[in-house]
């Protein structure tokens, strides 16, 4: 088959950047996009054309390296899938299809199709860890688990931190990122003494990176290739309230940058959007 595709190029952080349009040829129906995308670069360099820089490391949907928009959709318009789990047969011979970045201000554009993500690393180095000596695996009923806590704590535990949840959410907002962070281990015996201090200082690291304010959508959860549920957005407004509530010091004790505005609006009143 062949395809046609509008690709934002942008030379770096910064630049200003433009839609070309390249036609692809030969391209078999058991292609990935980024299979696509390498067939592509191989015949750019052949031109001495600069590649099109894209992301990606296992090419399983494990990773969460890879992603961009393909016409609008975050990962594209497959449901539960990272664009690196979506192949050509999902399309038509001929279609034109438009590839760009990521967009959010979070998410600055380095160049092509690739943005930088660290503000997701920094959210988890703030607070999406168990700072407890964890040591080899411990005998499997050690502790015991409910089974429906241990389902919920996997859910979450899915997120491959890949940044579609923001990249659709119209207020480019991580909400579902860090309910996923804040979920998985508040759902487990291990992380409830760290509990309120991990709810609190994850949204003040979120909203440090410039993140967005969550207004329930649901574009998010509609775009997860984890299949990661609203339900961890919830967890964590829930978490988040019950330990600024009873902890109104750890607030500026645990903010890195200070308190950020959506702290102090949320001690003043719950949110509607809190259950
Ligand atoms: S919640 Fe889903 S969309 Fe968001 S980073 Fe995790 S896996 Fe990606
Ligand atoms: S390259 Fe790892 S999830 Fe796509």
């Amino acid at each position: 088959m062949r395809l046609a595709l509008d690709v934002w190029r942008q030379p770096g952080p910064g630049a200003l950047g433009a839609f070309v349009r390249y036609q692809v040829a030969d391209v078999s129906e058991h292609m990935s996009f980024l299979e696509v995308l390498d067939v592509l670069n191989l015949s750019l360099v052949a031109r001495g054309e600069a590649p099109v820089a894209f992301d990606s490391d296992c090419r399983e949907g494990i990773c969460g390296t890879c992603g961009f928009l393909v016409n609008g959709e975050a990962h594209g318009p497959l449901r539960n899938a990272t664009i690196c789990q979506t192949h050509m047969r999902h399309f038509q011979d001929g279609q034109l299809l438009r590839l760009e970045p990521f967009r959010a201000a979070a998410f600055p554009v380095l160049r092509d199709l690739v943005v930088d993500r660290s503000a997701l690393d920094r959210v988890v180095a703030a607070g999406g860890y168990v700072s407890v000596r964890t040591g080899s695996a411990p005998e499997a009923n050690a502790i015991l688990v409910p089974k429906p806590d241990a389902d919920r704590a996997m859910e979450a535990a899915a997120c491959i931190g890949c940044g579609a949840c923001v990249a659709a959410c119209p207020n480019a907002s991580a909400a579902l990122f860090v309910g996923a962070k804040v979920s998985h281990l508040g759902q487990l015996p291990q992380g409830q003494p760290e509990r309120p201090r991990r709810a609190l200082a994850v949204a003040a690291q979120a909203a440090a990176e410039g993140f967005g304010h969550c207004t329930a959508m649901g574009e998010c959860a509609a775009a997860c290739p984890a299949s990661v549920p609203l339900e961890a957005i919830a967890r964590l407004n829930r978490d988040f309230l019950r330990a600024a509530l009873s902890h109104p010091e750890a607030i500026e004790r645990f903010a890195p940058l200070g308190r950020p505005p959506e702290v102090g609006r949320w001690l003043a009143g719950p949110p509607r959007d809190v259950r």
